[in-house]
């Protein structure tokens, strides 16, 4: 099924879908839902738990903590923020061991992404970022421009698309520090050229700071092939570490030698239990830690990066892109005629993995969608969000959900 087909997928449809998915089994590996849920379509903003994460904890508290106690630290709890970020880089980021942690939120990470990429390019003072990136990307950039006096150059996309690499050649030049963008936008799903933007970022002597919040566990990143000099991304979405787990934060090698973060923690300085004056920072990609390692959220991530290994992140983003298909198809033939638009690129080449239908009244209609049993998630102004997570979620689930979005709009 293609978005060229021009009829209305069935649920027939749906179900073959299912009968043919290499990755149906892993539905079995997640906890129940509540009886009431008619399809979780959030698993873009919280993933659901795996069975294994459960246990992990479970196993975790009851050997690890109660009877290793204080002597866990040393005996390798310490270092799972940099082994737990080998581990997801493998499966999902393509980038070498060393080249990431696990730490913090993506906010703080954030942050200190973009200080460490600004203070790389000291004399230069603007940043290219976009008007539909996420809020905190947007605050903190703006909390940076005020304290480091920068310049903001603004790129603003259609809310249904997202930022193209002509878009940032235009906005570049050789004052520009940092351009910050999201691989795949919150609101649209638009899956962003990273490669080529990078590229073009690299040619006017500018750095990059990737967002990979929606796209990390949801399709292919070659950071290390990109070029890419510091990324971020939350664990919770694709990944499904669990509510708050820490984040990632990857710093291309080329930078380890000059790595300057803002956040001197002890954990981020050379030989941290000297408890020594003033700040060194540790070598590699430990300078950008800052305090003590989630362990709890580590261990989520540890079995997410498990499960999207043992899938493969190719498969895991052909299922999303026909999970997106099935939906636009949905859309354009049943939600469309109902005076829906669809917020989200058509072509499934730059469309990541979730799909937003637009109309006027989506904030009310959200509610009774969530009373129904169908979890989608609603943002501002008008969008319902409809994420389909490859893992979790089936063809058959969607098709029900979205048959119930045509009957109560
Ligand atoms: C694209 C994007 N960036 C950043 C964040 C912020 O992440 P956190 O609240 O974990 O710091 C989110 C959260 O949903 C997000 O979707």
């Amino acid at each position: 099924m293609t978005t060229t087909d021009t009829t209305a997928p069935t649920r027939a449809d749906a179900q073959a879908l299912d009968a043919a998915d290499p990755l149906a089994t892993f539905r079995e590996r997640y906890l129940p839902m509540d009886a009431d849920v008619v399809a979780y379509l959030d698993g873009n903003s919280l993933g659901r738990p795996l069975t294994s994460i459960a246990e992990s904890w479970q196993s975790f508290t009851a050997q690890q903590w109660a009877g290793r106690l204080i002597r866990g630290w040393s005996e390798g709890w310490m270092d799972l923020p940099e082994r737990v970020g080998d581990e997801l880089a493998a499966a999902a980021l393509g980038a070498a061991p060393g080249t990431t942690i696990i730490a913090d939120s993506t906010t703080v990470n954030f942050y200190k992404a973009m200080r460490a990429a600004l203070n790389l390019r000291p004399g230069r003072r603007k940043v290219v970022l976009d008007r539909h990136n996420f809020p905190t990307n947007r605050y903190v950039v703006e909390s940076l421009a005020r304290d480091l006096d920068l310049e903001l150059v603004w790129l603003d996309p259609p809310i249904e698309g997202g930022v193209t690499p002509d878009d940032v050649a235009a906005a570049i030049d050789e004052q520009t520090a940092v351009v910050t963008l999201s691989q795949i936008a919150y609101q649209s799903a638009y899956l962003a050229d990273a490669p080529a933007i990078t590229r073009i970022a690299h040619e006017a002597g500018a750095l990059v700071v990737w967002d990979l919040c929606h796209s990390v566990g949801s399709t292919e990143i070659e950071l290390d092939a990109w070029d890419v000099d510091f990324a971020v991304g939350c664990t919770y979405k694709f990944v499904g570490a669990g509510p708050g787990a820490p984040a990632l934060l990857y710093a291309n090698r080329r930078h380890h030698d000059r790595l300057d973060q803002p956040i001197w923690g002890w954990l981020g300085r050379r030989d941290s239990f000297e408890m020594e004056q003033g700040f060194l920072p540790a070598a590699g990609i430990r300078a950008m830690m800052s305090g003590t390692p989630p362990l709890l959220g580590l261990l989520g991530v540890r079995e997410g990066a498990a499960v999207i290994a043992e899938a493969g992140i190719g498969a895991i983003r052909a299922k999303a892109i026909a999970l997106t298909e099935l939906t636009t198809a949905y859309a354009r033939e049943n939600l469309v005629p109902l005076g829906f638009s669809i917020a989200s690129p058509l072509d499934p080449a730059r469309r990541g993995g979730h799909v937003t239908i637009a109309r006027a009244d989506a904030r009310e209609l959200s509610a009774r969608l969530i009373d129904a049993g169908v979890l989608i998630d609603f943002r501002a102004p008008h969008g319902i969000r409809i994420g389909l997570s490859p893992l979790p979620t089936s063809f058959t689930e969607v098709w029900d959900a979205l048959d119930v979005i045509r009957r109560l709009s």
